[in-house]
């Protein structure tokens, strides 16, 4: 933990293998302890800003609950209401926010301005998402599998839909952790090349695979995980017909489910939109464990927070 103090958390590809590790073990002890009614009051005193530039249920209510729990608090920073919607610049909200808080969490449209949010800071800075990356449903989501499945490295995950910034830090979670990822997209919304790369560099490393495709049956085949996420992200809902055109055959549903492993875990981030990327069987079924996911949200969060903010 002591190495994570003050550390940033904006992508997985700034975290080792060990330190992803240790982060989801941490997050399991602290679910117990939570769930056992023990204290664990780590940032007793502390105050983490929330500034959110896009929607969220689960990351907000997760992170400001997660504070509560951990003996702090959190405030919740909507751009309408702070001088960053105005224009004040990133810089100069980073400098003054420091002065106040011991943390920032921060969701928006451009990676970059959470880099550069970073750079202005002087207390450790969290991504909530961005169009890039969402960090931190990945830890909660490989906690989760886990979990269900007792063990990481060695298993496939399958991600079927548009390249975005989930399947972007799935994808390099995954690397990291030994595990075979395969992704299917239609030309035209393939995840990024330079993601990938990375990805595979890693997976060179750690004895995993990435495997990016057309095909969703050849991504699915024989898949301990399934994954999907929504076909128009935040900031892209003007997209949402021509969307849904392109992604037509890129549903989850029951015949393509038959692909995957008999016991397969059935995954999304939500919010998601039942009929488009999967169908109600799917991910109302006895294989989906979306609400473990968003459940785990504010134990992972807790374990970042707690190792980084100490
Ligand atoms: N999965 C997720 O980040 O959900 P919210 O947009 O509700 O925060
Ligand atoms: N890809 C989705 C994830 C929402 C949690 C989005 O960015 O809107």
């Amino acid at each position: 933990a002591a190495q994570l103090k003050g550390k940033d958390f904006l992508a997985l590809v700034d975290y080792t293998t060990e330190e992803i590790e240790y982060l989801i073990h941490y997050g399991i002890e602290l679910k117990r302890k939570q769930k056992a009614g023990v204290p664990h009051r780590i940032l007793e005193g502390k105050t983490l800003g929330m500034v959110f530039e896009k929607s969220s249920t689960r990351t907000r209510v997760s992170f400001e609950v997660g504070m509560y729990q951990l003996g702090g608090q959190a405030l919740f920073l909507s751009k309408n209401d702070i001088q960053l919607g105005r224009g004040e610049t990133v810089w100069d909200t980073a400098q003054t926010l420091s002065r106040y808080l011991d943390g920032i969490m921060i969701r928006t449209y451009e990676h970059r301005k959470v880099i550069d949010l970073a750079r202005g800071a002087t207390v450790p800075v969290i991504n909530g998402l961005t169009d890039l990356a969402h960090p931190c449903q990945v830890m909660a989501d490989y906690q989760t599998v886990l979990e269900k499945k007792g063990k990481l490295a060695g298993l496939k995950v399958a991600y079927i839909g548009d390249g975005n910034n989930m399947v972007h830090s799935l994808m390099v979670g995954a690397s990291k952790l030994g595990m075979n990822f395969a992704v299917a997209s239609p030309e035209g919304y393939m995840p990024d090349a330079q993601v990938i790369q990375t990805s595979k560099d890693n997976a060179a490393q750690t004895g995993g695979s990435i495997v990016v495709t057309a095909d969703p049956r050849e991504a699915i085949e024989n898949a301990d995980i399934v994954y999907t996420d929504v076909w128009a992200s935040m900031g892209f809902e003007a997209e949402q017909k021509e969307r849904e055109i392109a992604f037509k055959n890129y549903q989850v549903n029951e015949a393509l489910v038959k692909y995957a492993k008999q016991d397969y875990l059935f995954m999304h981030c939500l919010p998601a939109h039942r009929g488009e990327e999967v169908s109600e069987g799917v991910i109302d079924g006895a294989n989906s464990v979306i609400f473990d996911q968003a459940e785990n949200r504010l134990h992972a969060q807790k374990a970042i927070m707690a190792a980084t903010m100490i």
